[in-house]
């Protein structure tokens, strides 16, 4: 499936402009974070981590109400037309509503970026000037660390980088922040 192809059912299956961009900041994140485990020639590995992250969630208006469905019913739509790495990566996100748990790295990576993109994207609303350009990883750090700041965000979720991936905390924002900065005009941040 290409990028285009990935776009196309994106698009037709989600309607709330918020989460379509939810998608973006993950497929970014996803490409950087394969190119950080394989830097290199890499470009198949980078496009099928992209496609995780542009489809993780594109059931979720379907799913609203049946946490245990989601990604389920995506699995249905993609099942055959994708890489079973790709569905599997796309299940296991949500391996806490489903028990299909992740194994690989792409499979951790989309499971602890998922969480802080969306960290990262309250913390730029705080910030006095509002765009990604001039947030910080020590500013996201420090709203990381605030219990009360962002509660949907799971802070363990994302704190999983350091045991799964090997990857300290602080490095994984910096990596998922310099992600997000390079598309901040789709962001619209
Ligand atoms: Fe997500």
């Amino acid at each position: 499936m290409t990028r285009d192809e990935a776009l196309q059912i994106l698009i037709t299956l989600i309607k709330n402009e918020n989460l379509i961009k939810h998608h973006l900041a993950c497929e970014i994140v996803m490409k950087d974070l394969s190119r950080y485990f394989s830097p290199g020639e890499n470009q198949k590995e980078e496009e099928k981590w992209g496609l995780v992250g542009l489809l993780h969630d594109a059931d979720y208006e379907l799913t609203h109400d049946n946490p245990k469905q989601h990604t389920l019913v995506l699995e249905q739509k993609l099942q055959g037309k994708i890489d079973e790495d790709v569905i599997y990566a796309i299940k296991s996100h949500n391996w806490k509503n489903n028990g299909v748990e992740p194994k690989s790295k792409m499979d951790w990576s989309i499971y602890c970026c998922d969480e802080l993109t969306g960290l990262i994207i309250a913390a730029t609303l705080v910030h006095p000037e509002k765009k990604l350009a001039s947030l910080t990883t020590d500013f996201i750090l420090k709203r990381f660390k605030e219990k009360s700041f962002a509660k949907g965000a799971n802070r363990n979720q994302i704190k999983t980088c350091e045991k799964k991936l090997g990857i300290p905390l602080k490095d994984f924002i910096d990596i998922t922040l310099k992600a997000m900065q390079k598309i901040s005009a789709k962001l619209d941040l």
